[in-house]
């Protein structure tokens, strides 16, 4: 058991950081609110002829509304689309583009969206002719990847042809509106409702730490994994900064202040011991970049305190307590010199972490009574049952284990065993006589 006092040089680091970090300044927003999502298509057409189709259709959205972390809110999106169909097996087709718009509900599975746009079907026989017309169309989209729309055809004015109606079912992949988000274990960075991580500089060193006989793959898949853990525990210093003066601002007890300065200073040292292991690897030198922390919320301070609740129940309770256990598991099976070691460090920092969230979270319900109660009972019933699948690489399994890496299927033990124990406790503290 370490003391509060022990900690005091980390946090004095923190502190100093902090003065720099709370400069003005955003950080830079992970680059996913464009996606592009090409698809196929079904399609049975009524007007001057049953017609039944064959096609493509590729997507461009924008999101303007929403967020991508695993815990997601609906998202709203506009953008562009492309169609093309083949009737009939025949020399016949239909072609339409123009813009679309909705909304993605994602906790439920189920969305909507409208397009409206050009219109252009080629000549099916002597008898009907083709021509230019107005695409109008509405759909639904399930589980985010199927949609089933319903598109109408008006023919240009001064065209005899009938208007046609079409029934389409189609299936997009990456989804319409992105892919589900992702998961992050530790505390994410989040800016304007969007994981950020920071980038990394790397220059080429001579020699390495770690010349295990490993082959080429397998050293450049663990030398990635480590950097992106890099990044990921980076980003987690401006998120308890951030964490600290929000706390302040609401005045919460000081020690969770203290505690949450803290646990900055210890992801300093996270961001150390994965880049070291990543750069022994590579024979690099790497340092992630550090970003600064978001913007305040500008929320009062009722609503700010079932934000407070609902982040640290989800980025700490489940974020850091995932970390925890993962880095447990990493460390159990961990065989290289000093790698087992840091992972052993960092599992018991990131316990003490979620520990952190549990009291922010205890601090706040006990602050913010029902409004706050409801907003954490909501986020427990959403909360993913699984993180997002990872890439795991094609790498040598026994290197992989005695490295300290963990295979899917334990990413996702983790997270589950994470998941179920603390529903468990958040619901006990949510019956609780307030
Ligand atoms: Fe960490
Ligand atoms: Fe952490």
């Amino acid at each position: 058991m370490v003391s509060l006092s022990s900690r005091l040089g980390p946090t004095l680091c923190a502190l100093g950081a902090a003065a720099v970090l709370m400069a003005p300044g955003e950080a830079r927003a992970a680059d996913d609110m464009h996606w592009f999502s090409p698809g196929l298509m079904l399609s049975l057409s009524f007007g001057d002829k049953i017609n039944f189709g064959l096609g493509l259709d590729a997507r461009y959205s924008l999101l303007f509304v929403g967020d991508t972390t695993c815990f997601s809110s609906p998202r709203g999106a506009v953008g562009a689309f492309a169609q093309a169909s083949w009737l009939n097996f025949s020399a016949a087709g239909r072609f339409a583009a123009g813009i679309h718009g909705g909304v993605d509900l994602r906790r439920l599975p189920f969305g909507a969206n409208a397009e409206v746009g050009w219109t252009y079907r080629t000549a099916l026989s002597d008898q009907h002719p083709g021509g230019h017309g107005v695409h109008v169309g509405l759909g639904g989209i399930g589980a985010q990847i199927v949609d089933l729309a319903f598109r109408g055809t008006i023919p240009w004015a001064g065209d005899d042809r009938k208007p046609e109606f079409t029934i389409a079912m189609g299936a997009h992949f990456p989804p319409m509106y992105g892919n589900p988000g992702r998961c992050i274990m530790g505390r994410p960075l989040r800016v304007n409702g969007r994981y950020v991580l920071p980038g990394v500089t790397g220059k080429p060193r001579r020699g390495s730490g770690r010349r295990a006989r490993i082959d080429e793959t397998t050293r450049a898949a663990l030398a990635r994994s480590f950097q992106d853990d890099a990044r990921a525990e980076c980003a987690s210093i401006p998120a308890f900064l951030a964490l600290a003066r929000d706390l302040a601002a609401v005045g919460a007890p000081r020690e969770l202040v203290d505690r949450a300065l803290v646990a900055a200073a210890d992801e300093v040292r996270h961001t150390e011991l994965c880049s070291s292991i990543a750069g022994d690897l590579a024979s690099m030198t790497l340092a992630p970049e550090l970003l600064p922390a978001p913007r305040r919320s500008g929320l009062d301070r009722r609503r700010e305190l079932s934000r407070l609740c609902v982040e640290s129940w989800e980025d700490g309770c489940l974020g850091e307590g995932a970390a925890a256990e993962r880095a447990r598991r990493q460390a159990r099976g961990a065989k290289e010199a000093g790698i087992g070691a840091a992972l052993g460090v960092i599992a018991e920092d990131e316990a003490r972490h979620a520990e952190l969230g549990w009291r922010v979270v205890e601090w706040c319900l006990s602050e913010g009574g029902k409004p706050v109660r409801e907003a954490l009972g909501e986020a427990v019933a959403a909360s993913p049952e699984g993180p997002a699948r990872e890439d795991v690489p094609e790498a040598e399994p026994a290197a992989w284990r005695a490295h300290g890496r963990i295979g899917q299927h334990e990413i996702e033990a983790s997270w589950e065993k994470t998941v179920g124990l603390a529903r468990k406790t958040a619901e006990g503290l949510l019956w609780a006589r307030p």
